[in-house]
Order: C-alpha cells, then structure tokens, then sequence
C-alpha cells in the first residue's frame, strides 16, 4: 500500500478528534446482527444452575428456557446454539443418546420452534456429548474410527433437522462427514437446512470450559488430536475449508477464535462463502475472569468482537452474546 501526505500537513489525529468522527470513518463495526449465543441446556425440570467454569454462563432444563430466550428476542440475537448437558446414566460407548428423539437438544429445538419460530438454531453434530470417553466419534480397536462414526452422524443430522433445526453443524471433525449429511439431508427433502461446517477447528487447551459445562471433561481420555486440526498449521485450513465447501458446506467456522484470527483472515481473502469464528469458552472465561477482578474493563469484550469482524468474520459464536447486545442497544 502507498502511503500518501506527510505531517505537518498530514494529522492522522484529525479523524479522531471526536466520537463523531471516529464512529464516521470506522471501517470495521459489530452488530447484533453478527451475534450467535451458545445454550446449554440440563435435564429435569424448573432449573437454572450455574457453570462453575464460565462464570455468568448457566444451565437450563426445556421448560427454563423461555428466561434466556426473552433476552434472545429482546436484543434480537438472530440465532442460538443448542449443547446438552447429558445425564451420565444416558451416555455410553457408541453415544446412542444422540439418535434419541426425547434428547436433550431434540426436545429444545421443537420447544423452541413452536414457541420461537423467528429464532434461528443451530445445533452441533457430534457424539461427544453422549458418549462415555467424551470422544466424537465411535471408538473401533482404540482408534476413533471416521467411516463408523459418519453412519451415526449423518443420523443425528437428519434427526436433528426433523425437529426443526435450521443450520445443522458438525463439530466432530471426521473427513467425509460434510459430504454424506448433505446427500442424507437433500434425500430426505430439507433443502432448505444449512450446514455450517466447523470445518477449522484446531485441537486446543481454550475448549476446557465448554467441556466442563457440557460434562465431557472428566470423561476424556487423551486428547483430540487426532482429529481436530494441529494449531502449528495453516495449509490444512485452506485444504479442509476446500473439501468442505466441495462437499456442501454452505457457511464455514473457525475455532477458537481470538488465537486464530490470521487464519480468519487467510480463509476470508482466498473462499467466497460466509467465514463465521467461534470465541471458545476459554476465551470467554478468560475476559470475563479478569473483568470480575477489575483487570480488565467491560470494553475489552467489544475490542475482542471486533477484532473478528476486522480479520473478516461475518458472525460471532460468543457467550457475550446477550451482554454485547446490550451495549450497543444502549449506545444506539
Ligand atoms: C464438541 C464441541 C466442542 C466445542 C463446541 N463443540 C468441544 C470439543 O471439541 O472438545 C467447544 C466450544 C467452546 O469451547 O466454547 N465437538
């Protein structure tokens, strides 16, 4: 890029002289519009509980969710993203709880179609939240076995999106799983249901919260680096974005976020399909510990938001959904 003018007759600070100006001439902005809001959601019944490891971040049962689903509509969030915290006595080897139609998230997506129709949702596809070891997939002589592992996803795709779901969105990273939902998907009549591939996630040490939240953590043996991305590459996410979207990936989502935001950045210059990033759990109660501690301030969560926007992100997965929503109702 040239660089044109020098001072004294250049004065950068002249555009910064006032809020006014700055709000004029910004290049990058967040908008509720760009906001996706994770729910975790628990059995039984009349029951909000807090996540120990995401501090702010709650648990509900199906009938409780009309309390976090009001501020949903109130901010206007446009989508929201279901996770279930399983009873252990439900989970097992082959993660079978996922094929259940009375399942945590099948019983949240009908709630809330019915009762929140302009609410889109969205829900992971992967059996890490129902299996034993806290593993995605179907384990088969001690390896996570990907063929296996497809039959029952593409399962809980379809069976997911007969209860309403509108963007399905496997997080289990198995190759080959973008291409089977979306035959399965098509076969079956639900055009119309997206997939929003995470087709970027990188093995990482943010994701340990969700984990905790979910349930899965004391669970899991080992790590998931067997199938989730090496953090020290860059040429794999343009090969799996490229596979991904071949295969009917109609958006694409990088995971964690904040760490990854030259990988954002990359996708967005080289794929023309809407890149969406995911700011993980770690993130999250990172922020939000050190607000409570007064080291950071409240600011600190728009400037982590909008550095996805700068590096090219169309969306945000955030628990800051609701409070990010918030702020700019006040400010507008
Ligand atoms: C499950 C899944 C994970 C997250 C979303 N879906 C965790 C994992 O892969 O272990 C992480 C979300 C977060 O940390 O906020 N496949």
């Amino acid at each position: 890029m040239k660089i044109i003018g020098s001072y004294p007759k250049t004065r950068l600070r002249r555009l910064r002289k006032s809020k006014w100006i700055r709000d004029l001439v910004s290049e990058s902005n967040i908008s509720f519009n760009d906001l996706i809001l994770p729910i975790f959601i628990r059995d039984g019944r009349n029951k909000i509980e807090k996540i120990k490891s995401m501090p702010g971040v709650k648990r509900y049962s199906v009938d409780k969710l009309p309390v976090i689903l009001k501020q949903v509509q109130k901010y206007q969030i446009p989508m929201v993203a279901l996770f279930p915290y399983t009873p252990d006595n439900k989970k097992d080897q082959i993660g079978s709880e996922a094929l259940n139609p009375e399942n945590l998230v099948c019983k949240s997506l009908r709630f809330i179609k019915k009762n929140y129709p302009e609410i889109g949702l969205m829900s992971d596809v992967a059996l890490d939240p129902y299996t034993s070891h806290g593993h995605d997939g179907i384990i088969i002589k001690n390896k996570i076995d990907n063929d296996q592992t497809i039959k029952v996803l593409v399962k809980q795709a379809i069976l997911q999106a007969k209860m309403g779901c509108d963007v399905i969105a496997p997080s289990d990273m198995m190759d080959g799983r973008i291409g089977a939902i979306r035959k399965a998907l098509d076969k079956k009549k639900f055009h119309d249901v997206s997939i929003l591939s995470y087709a970027v996630k990188y093995a990482s040490s943010y994701y340990g919260p969700f984990r905790n939240a979910v349930g899965s953590k004391s669970k899991l043996k080992k790590d998931k680096k067997t199938y989730q991305m090496d953090y020290r590459n860059i040429t794999e996410s343009f090969r799996e974005t490229g596979l991904d979207i071949k295969e009917g990936a109609d958006m694409i989502m990088i995971k964690p976020g904040m760490m990854y935001l030259d990988i954002i950045n990359r996708l967005k210059k080289n794929f023309n399909v809407p890149i969406l990033a995911y700011q993980v759990s770690g993130e999250y109660s990172m922020i939000k510990n050190a607000i409570n501690k007064k080291i950071l301030t409240e600011e600190s969560i728009l400037e982590s938001i909008l550095s996805f926007k700068r590096a090219g992100a169309c969306a945000i997965i955030t628990y800051f959904a609701i409070e990010i929503a918030k702020k700019l109702k006040k400010i507008n």
